[in-house]
């Protein structure tokens, strides 16, 4: 099983594909972790797309899809793949259909998060994650069990993104509209695109997103 997560920024995607993982062993590939654990590290890629990201821009098409070939390289045949943030262009969802071939891989499903943009800035405001193990949490939305402790881990050190402000959200969503969006058509004319209420809470998208990955209708 290998599907793709869409949908604009704080749509969910993230929290979704790690309940994917913890649940059903697949990996969660995204290009937005791999872009900060390279600025992190300041490799040169990370060198390249530090200010792009901070301005909320897209990094190039070539530098994510050699990201993506390469995870894909490391991973091999074993586990499903839910692509987080990867396809962005059309140009990004053509090159992932040439490196899912070379990996003797196909695409399942492309699922939508059908959000409400109004809703997503306080979203992503809201987000935090654990320094430590990476699990998101939110404000008011996700918050862990006892406050200041990682449910996962343990730990006890949190983080937020640098740009997850209101400014460079702005940025990002107008990306999303005039750059991701676009795909769509590429895959609805495969007839693997489903839809699911990104509106609703964490658990009910996460049992319409669990209904797909079963195989079910939704
Ligand atoms: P990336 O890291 O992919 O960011 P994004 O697309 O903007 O998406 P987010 O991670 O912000 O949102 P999400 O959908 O994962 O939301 P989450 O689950 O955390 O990309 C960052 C940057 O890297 C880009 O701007 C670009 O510069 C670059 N980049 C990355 N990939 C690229 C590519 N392929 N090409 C070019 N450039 C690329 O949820 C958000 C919050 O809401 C959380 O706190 C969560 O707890 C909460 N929440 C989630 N679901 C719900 C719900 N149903 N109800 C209430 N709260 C919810
Ligand atoms: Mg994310
Ligand atoms: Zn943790």
């Amino acid at each position: 099983m290998n599907i793709i997560l869409l949908g604009p920024p704080g749509a969910g995607k993230g929290t979704q594909a790690q309940r994917l993982v913890d649940r059903h062993g697949m990996r969660q590939l995204s290009t937005g972790d791999m872009l900060r654990a390279a600025v992190k590290a300041e490799t040169p890629v990370g060198l390249q797309a530090k200010a792009v990201m901070e301005r909320g821009e897209l990094v190039s098409d070539e530098i994510v899809s050699a990201l993506i070939d390469a995870e894909l390289t490391a991973l091999g045949a074993s586990a499903g793949v839910i692509f987080d943030g990867y396809p962005r262009t059309v140009a990004q969802a053509e090159s992932l259909d040439a490196i899912l071939a070379s990996h003797d891989r196909s695409l399942d499903y492309v699922v939508e998060l059908d959000v409400d943009e109004d809703a997503l800035v306080e979203r992503i405001t809201g987000r935090f994650s654990c320094a430590t193990c990476g699990k998101g949490y939110h404000d008011k939305f996700e918050q862990p069990a006892q406050p200041g402790t990682c449910d996962k881990c343990g730990g006890h050190d949190f983080k937020r993104r640098p740009d997850d402000n209101e400014e460079t959200v702005r940025t990002r969503m107008a990306e999303y509209r005039a750059k991701t969006a676009p795909i769509l058509p590429f895959y609805e004319a495969r007839g693997i695109v489903r839809r699911i209420d990104g509106m609703a809470d964490i658990d009910a998208v996460t049992a319409s997103l669990e209904s797909i990955v079963a195989g079910a209708p939704v």
